[in-house]
Protein backbone atom coordinates (compact mmCIF):
# COMPACT_ATOMS: atom_id res chain seq x y z
CA UNK A 1 0.00 0.00 0.00
CA UNK A 2 1.15 3.37 -0.74
CA UNK A 3 1.96 5.57 2.38
CA UNK A 4 -0.17 9.06 2.35
CA UNK A 5 2.16 11.89 1.14
CA UNK A 6 2.38 14.77 4.18
CA UNK A 7 1.96 17.70 1.34
CA UNK A 8 2.46 18.33 -2.18
CA UNK A 9 4.97 19.69 -4.68
CA UNK A 10 3.88 20.62 -7.85
CA UNK A 11 5.51 21.37 -10.98
CA UNK A 12 4.67 22.54 -14.63
CA UNK A 13 6.48 20.85 -17.25
CA UNK A 14 5.76 22.62 -21.14
CA UNK A 15 8.72 21.44 -23.39
CA UNK A 16 8.74 25.66 -24.69
CA UNK A 17 10.42 26.44 -21.76
CA UNK A 18 14.02 24.83 -22.04
CA UNK A 19 16.94 25.81 -19.89
CA UNK A 20 19.58 24.26 -22.37
CA UNK A 21 20.16 20.81 -24.51
CA UNK A 22 21.49 18.01 -22.47
CA UNK A 23 25.73 17.51 -23.57
CA UNK A 24 26.71 14.06 -22.88
CA UNK A 25 30.59 15.03 -21.57
CA UNK A 26 28.36 16.36 -18.22
CA UNK A 27 28.17 12.61 -17.23
CA UNK A 28 31.78 12.40 -17.17
CA UNK A 29 33.99 11.03 -14.69
CA UNK A 30 37.63 10.82 -13.34
CA UNK A 31 40.90 8.64 -13.07
CA UNK A 32 43.79 9.58 -11.09
CA UNK A 33 46.69 8.18 -10.41
CA UNK A 34 45.72 8.30 -6.34
CA UNK A 35 44.95 5.44 -4.27
CA UNK A 36 43.63 2.58 -6.20
CA UNK A 37 42.11 4.29 -8.79
CA UNK A 38 44.45 3.37 -11.28
CA UNK A 39 46.41 -0.04 -9.86
CA UNK A 40 43.62 -2.50 -8.40
CA UNK A 41 40.73 -0.25 -9.68
CA UNK A 42 41.10 -0.45 -13.73
CA UNK A 43 43.62 -1.94 -13.75
CA UNK A 44 45.23 -5.13 -12.34
CA UNK A 45 47.01 -7.63 -14.79
CA UNK A 46 46.89 -10.66 -12.48
CA UNK A 47 43.47 -10.45 -11.93
CA UNK A 48 40.97 -13.29 -12.75
CA UNK A 49 39.11 -11.32 -15.78
CA UNK A 50 42.18 -8.83 -16.93
CA UNK A 51 42.24 -8.29 -20.93
CA UNK A 52 45.81 -8.92 -22.46
CA UNK A 53 46.34 -5.01 -21.25
CA UNK A 54 45.90 -5.46 -17.97
CA UNK A 55 42.86 -3.80 -17.85
CA UNK A 56 40.23 -5.61 -15.32
CA UNK A 57 37.23 -6.93 -17.34
CA UNK A 58 35.14 -6.82 -14.38
CA UNK A 59 35.24 -3.01 -13.66
CA UNK A 60 35.75 -2.59 -17.26
CA UNK A 61 31.88 -3.78 -17.67
CA UNK A 62 30.66 -1.44 -14.76
CA UNK A 63 32.09 1.33 -16.14
CA UNK A 64 30.44 0.73 -19.24
CA UNK A 65 27.05 0.35 -17.44
CA UNK A 66 27.53 3.50 -15.29
CA UNK A 67 27.60 5.40 -18.84
CA UNK A 68 29.89 7.79 -18.65
CA UNK A 69 31.32 8.91 -21.85
CA UNK A 70 34.06 10.74 -20.98
CA UNK A 71 37.05 10.75 -18.24
CA UNK A 72 39.61 13.15 -17.14
CA UNK A 73 43.01 11.74 -16.50
CA UNK A 74 45.83 11.43 -14.93
CA UNK A 75 44.91 13.89 -12.24
CA UNK A 76 44.04 16.16 -9.63
CA UNK A 77 46.57 17.12 -7.48
CA UNK A 78 48.72 14.22 -9.00
CA UNK A 79 49.09 15.86 -12.23
CA UNK A 80 51.07 18.90 -10.53
CA UNK A 81 54.21 16.91 -10.30
CA UNK A 82 54.29 14.22 -12.81
CA UNK A 83 56.80 13.53 -15.87
CA UNK A 84 54.23 12.17 -18.41
CA UNK A 85 57.59 10.99 -20.16
CA UNK A 86 57.91 8.79 -17.24
CA UNK A 87 54.87 6.57 -17.94
CA UNK A 88 55.51 5.71 -21.79
CA UNK A 89 57.84 3.11 -23.26
CA UNK A 90 58.92 -0.36 -21.70
CA UNK A 91 57.09 -0.94 -19.04
CA UNK A 92 59.71 -2.37 -17.23
CA UNK A 93 62.02 0.59 -17.88
CA UNK A 94 59.80 2.97 -16.47
CA UNK A 95 60.87 5.06 -12.96
CA UNK A 96 59.06 4.29 -9.58
CA UNK A 97 58.29 8.20 -8.47
CA UNK A 98 57.90 9.65 -4.95
CA UNK A 99 54.44 11.06 -5.69
CA UNK A 100 54.01 14.19 -3.89
CA UNK A 101 50.48 14.93 -3.92
CA UNK A 102 49.69 11.44 -2.26
CA UNK A 103 52.57 10.65 -0.61
CA UNK A 104 52.43 7.10 -2.72
CA UNK A 105 54.55 5.30 -4.89
CA UNK A 106 54.04 5.59 -8.42
CA UNK A 107 54.94 3.08 -10.66
CA UNK A 108 54.24 4.22 -14.17
CA UNK A 109 52.68 0.99 -15.65
CA UNK A 110 50.19 2.91 -16.63
CA UNK A 111 50.73 5.85 -18.35
CA UNK A 112 49.36 7.83 -21.26
CA UNK A 113 49.29 5.09 -23.89
CA UNK A 114 47.40 2.52 -21.49
CA UNK A 115 44.94 5.19 -20.70
CA UNK A 116 44.15 6.41 -23.69
CA UNK A 117 44.07 2.81 -25.27
CA UNK A 118 41.80 1.34 -22.29
CA UNK A 119 39.47 5.06 -23.21
CA UNK A 120 39.69 3.73 -26.69
CA UNK A 121 38.93 -0.03 -26.59
CA UNK A 122 35.68 1.11 -23.80
CA UNK A 123 34.86 4.47 -25.96
CA UNK A 124 35.15 6.91 -23.12
CA UNK A 125 36.25 10.29 -24.40
CA UNK A 126 39.59 11.30 -22.73
CA UNK A 127 39.95 14.52 -20.73
CA UNK A 128 43.80 15.05 -20.44
CA UNK A 129 45.43 17.41 -17.71
CA UNK A 130 48.79 19.14 -18.14
CA UNK A 131 51.18 19.82 -15.12
CA UNK A 132 51.50 23.53 -14.55
CA UNK A 133 52.79 22.85 -11.55
CA UNK A 134 56.12 21.98 -11.54
CA UNK A 135 56.76 21.93 -15.27
CA UNK A 136 55.02 24.38 -17.85
CA UNK A 137 54.89 25.21 -21.94
CA UNK A 138 57.68 22.33 -23.53
CA UNK A 139 56.26 19.65 -21.88
CA UNK A 140 52.33 20.51 -22.36
CA UNK A 141 53.26 20.88 -26.15
CA UNK A 142 54.88 17.74 -26.55
CA UNK A 143 52.43 15.87 -24.69
CA UNK A 144 49.95 17.39 -26.58
CA UNK A 145 52.10 16.76 -30.26
CA UNK A 146 52.80 13.08 -28.60
CA UNK A 147 49.40 12.06 -28.49
CA UNK A 148 48.10 14.49 -31.61
CA UNK A 149 50.44 14.27 -34.04
CA UNK A 150 50.36 11.44 -36.78
CA UNK A 151 54.43 11.14 -37.14
CA UNK A 152 56.97 12.70 -38.64
CA UNK A 153 57.88 14.68 -35.63
CA UNK A 154 60.04 13.52 -32.66
CA UNK A 155 57.53 13.25 -30.20
CA UNK A 156 54.83 12.04 -32.74
CA UNK A 157 57.45 9.49 -34.10
CA UNK A 158 58.28 8.08 -30.14
CA UNK A 159 54.56 6.84 -30.13
CA UNK A 160 54.74 5.51 -33.07
CA UNK A 161 57.87 3.34 -31.89
CA UNK A 162 55.97 2.68 -28.64
CA UNK A 163 53.31 0.84 -30.91
CA UNK A 164 50.98 3.31 -30.96
CA UNK A 165 50.63 3.81 -34.84
CA UNK A 166 47.18 6.03 -34.63
CA UNK A 167 47.25 9.22 -33.35
CA UNK A 168 45.11 9.19 -30.09
CA UNK A 169 43.45 12.58 -30.93
CA UNK A 170 42.68 14.06 -27.67
CA UNK A 171 40.83 17.23 -27.72
CA UNK A 172 39.81 18.70 -24.46
CA UNK A 173 42.38 19.65 -22.33
CA UNK A 174 42.70 20.81 -18.39
CA UNK A 175 45.98 23.27 -17.92
CA UNK A 176 46.59 22.28 -14.79
CA UNK A 177 44.36 21.49 -11.75
CA UNK A 178 43.83 23.21 -8.70
CA UNK A 179 46.59 25.99 -8.88
CA UNK A 180 44.90 28.35 -6.45
CA UNK A 181 45.25 25.81 -3.42
CA UNK A 182 48.42 25.97 -1.33
CA UNK A 183 48.14 21.95 -1.06
CA UNK A 184 48.97 22.19 -4.83
CA UNK A 185 52.45 21.33 -6.14
CA UNK A 186 53.82 24.80 -7.68
CA UNK A 187 50.88 26.75 -6.36
CA UNK A 188 50.65 30.11 -7.77
CA UNK A 189 48.61 33.50 -7.78
CA UNK A 190 46.10 34.10 -9.84
CA UNK A 191 48.21 36.13 -12.30
CA UNK A 192 51.01 33.64 -12.30
CA UNK A 193 48.91 31.13 -13.15
CA UNK A 194 46.74 32.87 -15.62
CA UNK A 195 49.89 34.15 -17.79
CA UNK A 196 51.27 30.64 -17.80
CA UNK A 197 47.97 28.93 -18.78
CA UNK A 198 47.74 31.61 -21.35
CA UNK A 199 50.95 30.83 -22.70
CA UNK A 200 50.79 27.37 -22.12
CA UNK A 201 47.18 26.99 -24.13
CA UNK A 202 48.54 29.11 -27.22
CA UNK A 203 51.48 26.65 -28.02
CA UNK A 204 49.27 23.89 -27.21
CA UNK A 205 47.08 24.83 -29.79
CA UNK A 206 50.05 25.98 -32.01
CA UNK A 207 50.42 22.03 -32.10
CA UNK A 208 46.58 21.07 -32.58
CA UNK A 209 44.66 23.98 -33.68
CA UNK A 210 41.29 21.39 -32.86
CA UNK A 211 41.80 21.16 -29.38
CA UNK A 212 39.33 22.74 -26.95
CA UNK A 213 41.31 23.96 -23.29
CA UNK A 214 39.92 24.25 -19.30
CA UNK A 215 41.67 27.07 -17.29
CA UNK A 216 41.66 26.37 -13.40
CA UNK A 217 38.67 28.42 -11.74
CA UNK A 218 39.14 28.08 -7.92
CA UNK A 219 39.58 24.53 -5.80
CA UNK A 220 36.17 25.51 -4.09
CA UNK A 221 33.59 28.14 -3.34
CA UNK A 222 35.29 28.53 0.34
CA UNK A 223 38.89 29.24 -1.21
CA UNK A 224 39.77 32.76 0.05
CA UNK A 225 40.65 33.96 -3.58
CA UNK A 226 37.29 32.67 -4.91
CA UNK A 227 36.07 35.30 -7.48
CA UNK A 228 38.98 37.20 -7.51
CA UNK A 229 41.25 33.66 -8.57
CA UNK A 230 38.03 33.59 -11.59
CA UNK A 231 38.39 37.04 -12.70
CA UNK A 232 41.97 37.64 -12.97
CA UNK A 233 42.38 34.13 -14.24
CA UNK A 234 39.81 34.86 -17.09
CA UNK A 235 41.61 38.42 -17.74
CA UNK A 236 44.82 36.67 -18.84
CA UNK A 237 43.69 33.89 -20.70
CA UNK A 238 39.90 34.59 -22.12
CA UNK A 239 40.71 34.49 -25.69
CA UNK A 240 42.70 31.22 -25.13
CA UNK A 241 40.50 29.05 -23.20
CA UNK A 242 37.20 27.65 -23.81
CA UNK A 243 36.43 26.26 -20.36
CA UNK A 244 36.87 27.48 -16.73
CA UNK A 245 37.01 24.86 -14.14
CA UNK A 246 34.54 24.28 -10.98
CA UNK A 247 35.28 21.97 -8.16
CA UNK A 248 33.32 20.93 -5.23
CA UNK A 249 32.57 18.04 -2.39
CA UNK A 250 29.89 17.71 -0.23
CA UNK A 251 29.79 15.97 2.69
CA UNK A 252 27.09 16.03 6.17
CA UNK A 253 28.84 17.73 9.02
CA UNK A 254 28.05 18.17 12.70
CA UNK A 255 24.85 16.02 11.84
CA UNK A 256 23.31 18.71 9.78
CA UNK A 257 21.67 16.26 7.29
CA UNK A 258 19.26 18.52 6.04
CA UNK A 259 21.91 21.11 4.72
CA UNK A 260 23.51 18.04 3.28
CA UNK A 261 20.91 16.95 1.40
CA UNK A 262 20.26 20.49 0.03
CA UNK A 263 23.74 20.55 -1.30
CA UNK A 264 22.44 21.44 -4.43
CA UNK A 265 21.49 24.91 -3.01
CA UNK A 266 25.24 25.55 -2.90
CA UNK A 267 26.14 24.28 -6.34
CA UNK A 268 23.71 26.31 -8.03
CA UNK A 269 25.41 29.52 -6.34
CA UNK A 270 28.46 28.52 -7.16
CA UNK A 271 27.89 28.25 -10.35
CA UNK A 272 25.77 31.04 -11.02
CA UNK A 273 28.47 33.17 -9.06
CA UNK A 274 31.03 32.05 -11.29
CA UNK A 275 28.87 32.71 -14.60
CA UNK A 276 28.16 36.05 -13.23
CA UNK A 277 32.28 36.49 -12.76
CA UNK A 278 33.07 35.25 -16.83
CA UNK A 279 29.98 37.30 -18.06
CA UNK A 280 31.82 40.25 -15.97
CA UNK A 281 35.08 39.60 -18.11
CA UNK A 282 33.53 39.20 -21.20
CA UNK A 283 31.78 42.80 -20.63
CA UNK A 284 34.51 44.55 -20.11
CA UNK A 285 36.70 42.41 -22.73
CA UNK A 286 33.93 43.88 -25.31
CA UNK A 287 34.35 39.55 -26.11
CA UNK A 288 31.37 38.03 -28.09
CA UNK A 289 32.65 34.70 -26.71
CA UNK A 290 30.72 33.30 -23.86
CA UNK A 291 33.15 31.39 -21.90
CA UNK A 292 31.78 27.97 -20.80
CA UNK A 293 32.23 26.03 -17.45
CA UNK A 294 33.87 22.34 -16.64
CA UNK A 295 32.96 21.43 -13.49
CA UNK A 296 35.34 18.82 -13.29
CA UNK A 297 35.49 17.91 -9.88
CA UNK A 298 32.43 16.91 -8.26
CA UNK A 299 31.19 14.59 -5.51
CA UNK A 300 30.59 13.58 -1.69
CA UNK A 301 34.15 12.74 -0.19
CA UNK A 302 33.92 12.95 3.64
CA UNK A 303 37.07 14.91 3.60
CA UNK A 304 36.82 15.50 7.51
CA UNK A 305 37.83 11.86 7.89
CA UNK A 306 40.76 12.30 5.52
CA UNK A 307 44.20 12.60 7.70
CA UNK A 308 45.83 14.93 5.00
CA UNK A 309 48.18 14.10 2.52
CA UNK A 310 51.16 14.45 4.94
CA UNK A 311 50.19 12.27 7.59
CA UNK A 312 50.25 9.05 5.13
CA UNK A 313 52.65 6.48 5.03
CA UNK A 314 54.49 5.99 1.89
CA UNK A 315 53.16 3.44 0.19
CA UNK A 316 52.08 1.97 -3.61
CA UNK A 317 48.31 1.79 -4.33
CA UNK A 318 47.51 2.68 -0.73
CA UNK A 319 43.66 2.82 0.00
CA UNK A 320 42.70 6.31 -0.11
CA UNK A 321 39.62 7.90 0.45
CA UNK A 322 37.42 4.71 0.16
CA UNK A 323 34.56 6.60 1.31
CA UNK A 324 31.64 4.13 1.35
CA UNK A 325 28.11 5.96 -0.09
CA UNK A 326 24.94 5.50 2.04
CA UNK A 327 21.14 5.78 0.57
CA UNK A 328 21.22 9.72 1.81
CA UNK A 329 24.83 10.43 -0.71
CA UNK A 330 22.99 8.42 -3.34
CA UNK A 331 20.43 11.50 -3.12
CA UNK A 332 22.64 13.91 -2.68
CA UNK A 333 24.56 12.65 -6.06
CA UNK A 334 21.53 12.39 -7.65
CA UNK A 335 20.41 16.18 -6.77
CA UNK A 336 23.84 17.65 -7.71
CA UNK A 337 23.62 16.09 -10.81
CA UNK A 338 19.75 17.45 -11.25
CA UNK A 339 21.48 21.07 -10.48
CA UNK A 340 24.06 20.43 -13.28
CA UNK A 341 21.70 19.71 -15.97
CA UNK A 342 19.36 22.58 -15.07
CA UNK A 343 22.75 24.67 -15.77
CA UNK A 344 23.15 23.00 -18.81
CA UNK A 345 23.25 26.27 -21.24
CA UNK A 346 26.63 26.85 -19.30
CA UNK A 347 28.00 23.73 -18.02
CA UNK A 348 28.63 21.13 -20.65
CA UNK A 349 31.46 18.99 -18.97
CA UNK A 350 31.26 17.83 -15.70
CA UNK A 351 33.01 15.20 -13.99
CA UNK A 352 31.82 12.54 -11.14
CA UNK A 353 35.49 12.35 -9.06
CA UNK A 354 36.45 9.74 -8.63
CA UNK A 355 35.67 6.97 -10.94
CA UNK A 356 36.91 3.64 -9.19
CA UNK A 357 37.42 2.85 -4.98
CA UNK A 358 38.41 6.46 -4.46
CA UNK A 359 35.77 8.38 -4.21
CA UNK A 360 34.37 6.46 -6.37
CA UNK A 361 30.53 4.86 -8.02
CA UNK A 362 32.40 1.59 -8.54
CA UNK A 363 34.36 -0.67 -6.05
CA UNK A 364 36.97 -3.24 -6.57
CA UNK A 365 39.00 -5.53 -4.22
CA UNK A 366 42.45 -6.46 -5.45
CA UNK A 367 42.13 -10.15 -6.68
CA UNK A 368 38.70 -9.97 -5.88
CA UNK A 369 35.20 -8.48 -6.93
CA UNK A 370 33.63 -5.30 -7.79
CA UNK A 371 30.67 -3.86 -7.13
CA UNK A 372 28.37 -0.98 -7.20
CA UNK A 373 28.42 1.73 -4.57
CA UNK A 374 24.83 3.72 -3.79
CA UNK A 375 25.40 6.71 -5.84
CA UNK A 376 26.22 4.25 -8.86
CA UNK A 377 22.49 4.46 -9.71
CA UNK A 378 21.06 7.67 -9.61
CA UNK A 379 24.79 8.59 -12.12
CA UNK A 380 23.70 5.37 -14.12
CA UNK A 381 20.39 6.30 -14.59
CA UNK A 382 20.51 10.33 -14.93
CA UNK A 383 22.97 9.56 -17.71
CA UNK A 384 21.25 6.99 -19.35
CA UNK A 385 17.63 8.74 -19.67
CA UNK A 386 18.28 12.07 -19.38
CA UNK A 387 18.80 13.17 -22.68
CA UNK A 388 17.73 15.95 -24.98
CA UNK A 389 16.45 19.65 -23.57
CA UNK A 390 16.56 19.85 -19.87
CA UNK A 391 12.97 21.83 -19.03
CA UNK A 392 12.33 24.66 -16.54
CA UNK A 393 10.84 23.21 -13.73
CA UNK A 394 9.59 25.54 -10.87
CA UNK A 395 8.93 23.98 -7.42
CA UNK A 396 5.73 24.75 -5.36
CA UNK A 397 5.48 22.90 -1.99
CA UNK A 398 6.52 22.03 1.39
CA UNK A 399 9.71 23.44 2.44
CA UNK A 400 12.71 21.47 4.78
CA UNK A 401 14.49 24.18 7.08
CA UNK A 402 18.17 23.87 6.59
CA UNK A 403 20.66 25.52 8.85
CA UNK A 404 22.85 25.92 6.26
CA UNK A 405 21.28 27.67 3.06
CA UNK A 406 17.98 28.42 5.14
CA UNK A 407 14.32 27.05 3.91
CA UNK A 408 14.83 25.22 0.76
CA UNK A 409 12.16 23.19 -1.38
CA UNK A 410 11.33 19.52 -0.17
CA UNK A 411 10.94 18.67 -3.72
CA UNK A 412 14.38 18.78 -5.43
CA UNK A 413 13.80 17.81 -9.51
CA UNK A 414 14.90 18.32 -13.11
CA UNK A 415 13.45 17.07 -16.50
CA UNK A 416 14.60 16.70 -20.23
CA UNK A 417 12.62 15.81 -23.15
CA UNK A 418 14.29 13.71 -25.97
CA UNK A 419 12.97 15.36 -28.80
CA UNK A 420 13.93 12.24 -30.94
CA UNK A 421 12.37 9.34 -28.89
CA UNK A 422 9.73 11.77 -27.47
CA UNK A 423 10.79 10.58 -23.98
CA UNK A 424 10.00 12.55 -20.63
CA UNK A 425 12.32 11.90 -18.05
CA UNK A 426 11.49 13.23 -14.81
CA UNK A 427 14.05 13.53 -11.62
CA UNK A 428 13.02 13.97 -8.05
CA UNK A 429 14.63 13.86 -4.68
CA UNK A 430 12.85 14.14 -1.43
CA UNK A 431 14.78 16.09 0.89
CA UNK A 432 12.69 15.20 3.73
CA UNK A 433 14.16 13.45 6.32
CA UNK A 434 10.53 11.84 8.14
CA UNK A 435 7.82 12.83 5.60
CA UNK A 436 6.56 11.40 2.29
CA UNK A 437 6.31 14.06 -0.40
CA UNK A 438 3.50 13.74 -2.90
CA UNK A 439 5.05 14.90 -6.50
CA UNK A 440 2.00 16.01 -8.77
CA UNK A 441 3.73 17.73 -11.94
CA UNK A 442 1.57 19.03 -14.99
CA UNK A 443 2.37 18.06 -18.34
CA UNK A 444 1.36 21.14 -20.59
CA UNK A 445 2.25 21.56 -24.19
CA UNK A 446 2.82 17.93 -25.56
CA UNK A 447 1.71 16.86 -28.59
CA UNK A 448 0.11 13.65 -27.37
CA UNK A 449 -0.70 12.45 -24.09
CA UNK A 450 2.04 11.06 -21.81
CA UNK A 451 2.01 7.54 -20.28
CA UNK A 452 4.64 6.26 -17.10
CA UNK A 453 7.00 3.92 -18.76
CA UNK A 454 8.71 3.25 -14.98
CA UNK A 455 9.41 4.98 -12.01
CA UNK A 456 12.42 3.73 -10.31
CA UNK A 457 13.46 4.43 -6.64
CA UNK A 458 16.58 4.65 -4.45
CA UNK A 459 15.22 4.97 -0.73
CA UNK A 460 15.86 2.76 2.47
CA UNK A 461 14.20 2.34 5.74
CA UNK A 462 17.77 2.91 6.69
CA UNK A 463 19.10 6.27 4.67
CA UNK A 464 22.58 4.91 5.93
CA UNK A 465 22.02 1.78 4.66
CA UNK A 466 25.28 0.97 2.33
CA UNK A 467 26.38 -1.47 -0.80
CA UNK A 468 29.52 -3.95 0.55
CA UNK A 469 31.48 -6.47 -1.04
CA UNK A 470 29.34 -9.01 1.10
CA UNK A 471 26.49 -7.41 0.43
CA UNK A 472 26.48 -5.58 -2.64
CA UNK A 473 22.80 -5.01 -3.79
CA UNK A 474 21.70 -4.11 -0.84
CA UNK A 475 20.77 -0.68 -2.35
CA UNK A 476 19.23 -1.04 -5.50
CA UNK A 477 16.76 1.20 -7.54
CA UNK A 478 13.08 -0.83 -7.35
CA UNK A 479 10.27 -0.07 -9.40
CA UNK A 480 7.50 1.99 -7.97
CA UNK A 481 3.99 0.49 -9.84
CA UNK A 482 1.83 2.91 -8.60
CA UNK A 483 3.27 6.07 -10.00
CA UNK A 484 1.10 7.50 -13.45
CA UNK A 485 -0.49 10.15 -15.12
CA UNK A 486 -3.71 10.93 -14.15
CA UNK A 487 -7.00 11.59 -16.40
CA UNK A 488 -6.84 15.10 -16.19
CA UNK A 489 -2.46 14.73 -17.48
CA UNK A 490 -0.91 15.49 -14.02
CA UNK A 491 1.77 12.78 -13.09
CA UNK A 492 1.17 11.95 -9.46
CA UNK A 493 3.86 10.25 -7.58
CA UNK A 494 4.52 9.63 -3.58
CA UNK A 495 8.48 9.92 -2.75
CA UNK A 496 9.61 8.80 0.75
CA UNK A 497 11.72 10.91 2.97
CA UNK A 498 15.39 10.73 1.79
CA UNK A 499 14.51 9.37 -1.46
CA UNK A 500 15.97 9.75 -5.58
CA UNK A 501 13.52 8.81 -8.26
CA UNK A 502 13.81 8.25 -12.02
CA UNK A 503 10.18 8.43 -13.97
CA UNK A 504 10.41 7.44 -17.37
CA UNK A 505 7.20 8.88 -19.45
CA UNK A 506 6.18 8.49 -22.89
CA UNK A 507 4.11 9.70 -25.63
CA UNK A 508 0.55 7.04 -26.49
CA UNK A 509 0.73 6.32 -29.77
O1 LIG B 1 39.69 13.97 -6.25
C1 LIG B 1 40.62 14.08 -5.22
C2 LIG B 1 41.39 15.40 -5.23
O2 LIG B 1 40.51 16.44 -4.94
C3 LIG B 1 42.03 15.80 -6.53
O3 LIG B 1 43.28 15.26 -6.71
C4 LIG B 1 42.13 17.30 -6.38
O4 LIG B 1 42.08 17.96 -7.61
C5 LIG B 1 40.99 17.66 -5.46
O5 LIG B 1 41.39 18.48 -4.43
Amino acid sequence: MTEQPAGTARVTIDPDFTLGTVDPRVYGTFVEHMGRCVYTGIYEPDHDTADEHGFRGDVAELVRELGTPLVRYPGGNFVSGYRWEDGIGPAAERPRRLDLAWRSIESNQVGTDEFLGWTRRQGLEPMMAVNLGTRGIDAARALVEYCNIPGGTAWSDLRVKHGVRDPHGVKLWCLGNEMDGPWQTGHKTATEYGRLAATAGKAMRQVDPTIELVACGSSNARMPTFGEWERQVLHETYDEVDYLSLHAYYEETEGDRASFLASGAQMDAYISDIVATADHVRAVRRSSKRMMLSFDEWNVWYQSRFPGERALPLEEQPRLIEDTYSVTDAAVVGSLLMTLLRHADRVPVACLAQLVNVIGPIRSEPGGSSWRQTTFHPFALTARHARGSVLRTEVSGPVVETPRYGPVQALDTAATLDEETGELTVLAVNRDQEQHLGLRAALRGLAAPYRVVEHLLIADDDPDAVNTQAEPERVTPRPVPQTAVSAEGELEAVLPPVSWSLIRLTPQR
